[in-house]
């Protein structure tokens, strides 16, 4: 399955699934990396691992709409069948989404519907939750609100930082991101609606 990643920052999601993909224990070929921000270290790790790069930074465009048919230009130059955003901080817009032949995945460091948007791990030490995690979700036109395809719980400890917990959670969104494109790869993601079965 042809895919594409977009990531705006560090870019350990994106290296997690390079890393599966090298070790075949995943059905993709990533064949594009793109990020809205210079200098993020996800394209770097991308270009180390050969793959081609591209920058689609909002200030070389007039307006927001203008940036993602680029994005879909260069989707479809790519042939690409699958979209993975990879700590992508910007939210796509309807016309993006209406035009994307592909299904489109995300990775969120809480378990949905709780703390979505900026510094979810912040905002569950904040509100006192004593479960966080991670989840995997198809990408709709709203903030980290599609059908949720995987997740799971980390605890909270008592003395937890917002640097402790993020790290605990991030490992294990490596693992869940990587098994959710396993499944949807294989074709053992059925969606209704907002319904997301695992077929065995
Ligand atoms: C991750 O916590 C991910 O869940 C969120 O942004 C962060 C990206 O981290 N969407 P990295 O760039 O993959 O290291």
């Amino acid at each position: 399955m042809r895919t594409a990643i977009l990531a705006s920052g560090r870019g350990s999601n994106l290296q997690a699934l390079i890393e599966a993909q090298r070790s075949a224990k995943l059905p993709i070929e990533i064949v594009a990396a793109g990020s809205d921000q210079f200098g993020a270290g996800a394209l770097k790790r991308a270009k180390e691992a050969g793959i081609p790069t591209r920058v689609f930074h909002i200030s070389d465009y007039p307006d927001r709409q203008a940036q993602e048919q680029d994005i879909l230009i260069w989707m479809r130059e790519n042939q690409v069948e699958l979209l993975l955003l990879a700590g992508y901080m910007r939210v796509l817009g309807s016309q993006f989404m209406r035009q994307a032949w592909f299904p489109i995945l995300n990775i969120h460091p809480s378990l949905l519907p709780a703390f979505p948007g900026l510094h979810a791990q912040r905002q569950a030490l904040e509100y006192g939750v004593k479960i966080s995690g991670c989840t995997v979700h198809f990408v709709d036109e709203g903030l980290d609100s599609g059908p949720i395809i995987l997740q799971e719980a980390v605890p909270v400890l008592a003395e937890d930082t917002e640097e402790g917990l993020s790290q605990r959670i991030l490992a294990v969104e490596h693992r869940l991101y990587t098994e959710a494109v396993r499944l949807v790869a294989l074709g053992k993601v059925n969606r209704i609606g907002r319904r997301v079965q695992i077929l065995q």
